[in-house]
């Protein structure tokens, strides 16, 4: 594959896991079963990075096993109802189609999981987005590194990982306890525990105790918040994670953090200001089919006026529809988007300024973009909201 034998393009991926190998001192490469890859927005690609994935279609780049694509900037179907520029739009959609030239499948979605794209436990995988990453090695107990939308893309063309990091045995285990001193209630509470987590540990992978019996949501929410405070890839729950009981005999002497009701609140505290007339986006990670049967149970009877958008994958988003919470949500003045979310469409030029959100990961970004945001509880914030 380095000489050529499987053209040029095929050549350079590899390249770019051997580089990375010989960085992180691997000593050999590893097939991988499947691939994520990220960096789809045309946001945070632009013109550069567009054409850099067009040049890899144009060389016949082409990927060898299953790989799914990240959300990209818009409803591929919904844009101009979502306010999105035109000119946005045109440079979003060679993306996708440069993508679909190399194989990747145009899932456009960070929850691949609830789809079908589901890896085995102990399989070699190569997936980016750091939410996904988080539930694939944590929850199913596949091997992956945190991948970038390169090295994920990489390894969707020639098959292969370089063999470091959280593919090794060693480096999954714990290097801190934290000890959940409070009854956690809602995936709000857990994505509050993941957000202090990731800020106090940076990339220390942490075994929690106390964690109760979260919900898929839950755990989807508290790896989002650990991988976006910190650069947390894995982490372990006793009784919750399938690796956690082998962790056991490998918590002597690690650092102990305490969590309890006042931290959580604390962390809300952080990313909550009073706001005027916020925006409601739920939906990160994308919304699984039980939040989607929240969100319209409790919008019943509103009229939100448009100020709620939830965001999902389309393969929830059919099955939503069948059970008719897409319909109950529009009837109620909200609106389901997929293929895209809060964080990468581009939502401060769509005039917004105001966010309310369920999600640290979320509202962690709109921050950080000059966004006001709120953090509540799904049930909270769409209580609380006038319609
Ligand atoms: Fe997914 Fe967007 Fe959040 S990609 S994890 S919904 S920031």
């Amino acid at each position: 594959m380095l000489a050529g034998e499987e053209g040029p393009a095929t050549a350079r991926m590899l390249e770019l896991i051997v580089a990375l190998g010989e960085v992180f001192g691997a000593e050999r490469l590893v097939p991988v079963e499947s691939a994520h890859v990220s960096g789809v927005s045309y946001k945070n690609l632009g013109e550069a990075g567009l054409e850099w994935l067009e040049e890899q279609a144009d060389l016949g780049a082409k990927t060898r096993i299953r790989a799914t694509l990240n959300p990209a900037g818009m409803d591929m179907d919904l844009w101009r109802e979502m306010g999105i520029p035109e000119e946005f739009a045109r440079g979003q959609e060679r993306v996708i189609r440069a993508f679909e030239r190399m194989g990747v499948e145009p899932t456009c979605t960070c929850t691949p999981y609830l789809i079908g794209y589901t890896p085995g436990f102990g399989s070699q995988v190569a997936w980016s987005e750091s939410s996904a990453v988080c539930f694939a090695n944590s929850v199913i107990g596949a091997r992956t590194n945190r991948e970038s939308g390169p090295t994920s893309l990489a390894s969707a063309v020639t098959g292969l990982a370089a063999l470091y990091g959280y593919r090794l045995e060693e480096d999954r285990r714990p290097g801190a306890v934290v000890n959940v001193t409070v009854e956690l209630r809602d995936p709000m509470d857990y994505s509050a525990l993941g957000y202090l987590t990731g800020k106090r540990l940076g990339t220390t992978v942490p075994y929690f105790t106390g964690l109760g019996r979260p919900s898929l949501e839950s755990m989807k929410a508290l790896g989002a918040a650990c991988a976006t405070s910190g650069g947390i890839a894995l982490w372990h729950g006793e009784g919750v994670t399938p690796e956690a009981e082998a962790m056991e005999g490998h918590l002597e002497g690690l650092e102990r953090i305490a969590v309890g009701r006042a931290e959580i609140e604390e962390a809300v505290a952080w990313l909550t200001k009073l706001l005027d007339d916020p925006i409601i986006a739920l939906g990160c990670p994308h919304s699984s089919l039980r939040e989607m049967e929240e969100i319209a149970g409790l919008i019943r009877g509103k009229d939100l006026g448009g100020r709620l958008w939830v965001f999902t994958s389309r393969g929830v988003y059919a099955e939503a529809e069948r059970a008719g919470y897409v319909g109950a949500i529009e009837e109620a003045g909200g609106r389901v988007y997929r293929d895209t979310c809060m964080v990468v469409a581009p939502l401060r030029e769509m005039g917004w300024t105001e966010v309310a959100t369920n999600s640290f990961k979320a509202a962690h970004y709109l921050a950080s973009m000059g966004l006001e945001t709120r953090i509540g509880t799904i049930r909270e914030l769409l209580e609380e909201t006038r319609g």
